[in-house]
């Protein structure tokens, strides 16, 4: 089976559909940067092998990612998945995890990279708003997108009701990802292929 990692820094909901999807993969290692992260007890009740690393104990960000990435690739993992990763990675750090790592982020790729997706949806008045799953290149949120969800932004929406909203969709589009990549279906050759054929625009597997 297909071996994953997977960084989280937060509470982890994304971490649990991905264990709760049952999927053909063995989960290798759950890391943090943040040692209350919810991720790293849901990993540790399932029996996943955990890691927390703090940034402070590390001179800068580069070393920091080093320590952290070197953990990661003793872990032997095919795939990294970010699943609510908080942190900028070092852009030399990344680079030779191209085609082997993914992120989720809450918006629809390339608007609004970075934080706060869902005041940005809101101020900017959009009709849709969505998360989307790319491979993670040196670029922040920059990597090529392979699928995305969407939802209708409603009159009364918020930035919470928004964030609520659209995380459900996150839990079925990311285990969706990661199925796709176990069963060899979506694939990197240079650039993301699904079934072997150039990915042109953005899968909606929910
Ligand atoms: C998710 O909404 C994810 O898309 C977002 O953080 C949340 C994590 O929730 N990721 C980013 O903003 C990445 N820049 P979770 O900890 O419950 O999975």
């Amino acid at each position: 089976p297909l071996r994953v990692a997977v960084l989280a820094s937060g509470r982890g909901s994304n971490l649990a559909a991905l264990i709760a999807a049952r999927l053909q993969v063995d989960f290798v290692l759950v890391g943090s940067d943040k040692a209350k992260a919810g991720a790293l007890a849901l990993a540790a009740a399932a029996g996943i092998p955990t890691l927390h690393l703090n940034p402070r104990d590390y001179a800068d960000r580069a070393s920091f990612d080093r320590a952290l990435f070197g953990r990661v690739a003793e872990a032997q993992p095919d795939l990294l998945v970010l699943a609510g990763y908080m942190r900028i990675i070092d852009g030399t750090v990344i680079a030779p995890w191209e085609g082997r790592a993914i992120n989720i982020h809450p918006s629809l790729l390339p608007k609004y990279r970075g934080l706060h997706t869902h005041r940005q949806c809101l101020a900017a008045g959009d009709a849709e708003h969505g998360a989307s799953v790319h491979f993670v290149t040196a670029e922040l949120d920059g990597g090529p997108v392979v699928a995305q969800a969407r939802i209708p932004v409603g009159a009364d929406d918020t930035e919470e009701t928004l964030a609520a909203r659209l995380l459900t969709r996150e839990h079925a589009l990311l285990p969706a990802v990661v199925r796709a990549i176990a069963s060899g279906r979506l694939a990197w050759q240079g650039g993301p292929v699904f079934d072997g054929t150039p990915l042109t625009a953005p899968l909606d597997l929910t």
